[in-house]
């Protein structure tokens, strides 16, 4: 019945990291969302276990489907194509999720559309905002810290990123040094808003590009905290997670203000996990606020990794044919600029 009406119905499979996903979306509708989470299992190892992700994976992967399709309440044969989180994110993660979606797309005799987890994270804004090109999207996640230049729908370039640590990951390692648990963003956001920025940290690389540098940073925080240690002295973790955090989202805002003075743009979009950060949002807010740039925040359940995104960027490549040959392999570090290279 779908299938005549004309409205495409496309299922999707995230499994980059740490969340096994599927959604389902019919023309521009999501219809079911499915999420299965490892946090709590990776949180006794103060980190993500890439070996633990994978078998985790697998176990949830049909899990999901499954229930994605109950609550869309359709069968298989109703659907037209299968999306997939190809890249980028942890490679034994990725491939769990590949099987399966290249197995549904061959018993099925539907296209394989291989889809980037960057552009899912930016298009999960379009579940509650329309996109305006040209647009700057600021990509903080926990393994990717990037600029973005969307000068049109789905064209893609990078025009800053980082050079050694991901923001997210300082986060997680900062976090870790101080006693907090993983995801540690949540924690330092958290106990940031009782501290005070009272510790002097160094000022990442600046070398007047768009780039980044986050392991400087993150390196200073972890030796003050051991040279405490040395000394029987103690670290006030509320302070210190206050001038971590301020350094590290300055240095997004500092990025940020520069790219808007080099570039036209209508929109400044927030994608990845670091953009559920509360300090983030509300400095990137205060900055443009009154400026005839629009900036666009995503909702907190398009923060975390889900399939939902990876179908709404589906449904475009979907209408613009971007299909796999069933040998596709997965690539953990996919660049976003070659999203249709594969
Ligand atoms: O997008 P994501 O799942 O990572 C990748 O796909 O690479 O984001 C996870 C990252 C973690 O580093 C986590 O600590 C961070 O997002 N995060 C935050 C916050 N919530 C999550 N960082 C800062 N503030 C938060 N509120």
């Amino acid at each position: 019945m779908d299938k005549l009406s004309g409205e495409k119905i496309i299922l999707a499979i995230e499994s980059s990291c740490d969340e096994t996903g599927c959604a389902i979306i019919k023309g521009d509708t999501l219809i079911a969302n499915a999420v299965s989470t490892q946090i709590e299992i990776h949180q006794k190892y103060g980190g993500v276990m890439p070996e633990i992700a994978s078998r985790l994976h697998l176990e949830n992967v049909l899990v999901v489907i499954n229930e994605a399709l109950v609550k869309a309440n359709i069968t298989l044969d109703d659907l037209d194509a299968i999306a997939v989180t190809r890249g980028p994110g942890l490679i034994g993660a990725l491939h769990v999720g590949l099987q399966a979606a290249k197995t549904l797309a061959f018993v099925l005799g539907i296209p394989l559309i291989p889809v980037h987890h960057l552009c899912g994270h930016i298009y999960a804004n379009e579940y509650t905002n329309q996109l305006k090109f040209p647009l700057l999207a600021v990509v903080v996640s926990g393994g990717n810290t990037e600029l973005v230049y969307m000068k049109d729908n789905l064209q893609f370039e990078i025009i800053g990123e980082t050079k050694d640590d991901a923001i997210g990951e300082s986060f997680d390692k900062v976090a870790r040094v101080l006693g907090l648990p993983y995801p540690g963003g949540v924690a330092i956001d958290k106990l940031s808003k009782l501290g005070q920025h009272t510790y002097k940290l160094p000022m990442p690389m600046h070398d007047g590009t768009l780039n980044f540098s986050y392991s400087g940073l993150k390196t200073a925080v972890i030796n003050m905290v051991h040279t405490a240690e040395q000394n029987g002295a103690k670290v006030d973790i509320n302070n210190m997670a206050k001038s971590f955090q301020d350094v590290a989202v300055g240095e997004i805002i500092d990025r940020v203000k520069r790219a808007t003075s080099k570039y036209k743009f209508k929109q400044i979009v927030l994608a990845g996990g670091v953009s559920a950060n509360s300090y983030l949002r509300s400095e990137i807010v205060d900055t443009y606020k009154g400026s005839d740039i629009q900036v666009i925040i995503p909702p907190i359940w398009c923060t975390t990794d889900n399939a939902a995104m990876i179908a709404k960027v589906g449904s475009y490549l979907y209408k613009e044919k971007v299909f796999a040959p069933l040998t596709l392999g997965v690539d953990p570090s996919w660049k976003i600029e070659d999203y249709r290279k594969f």
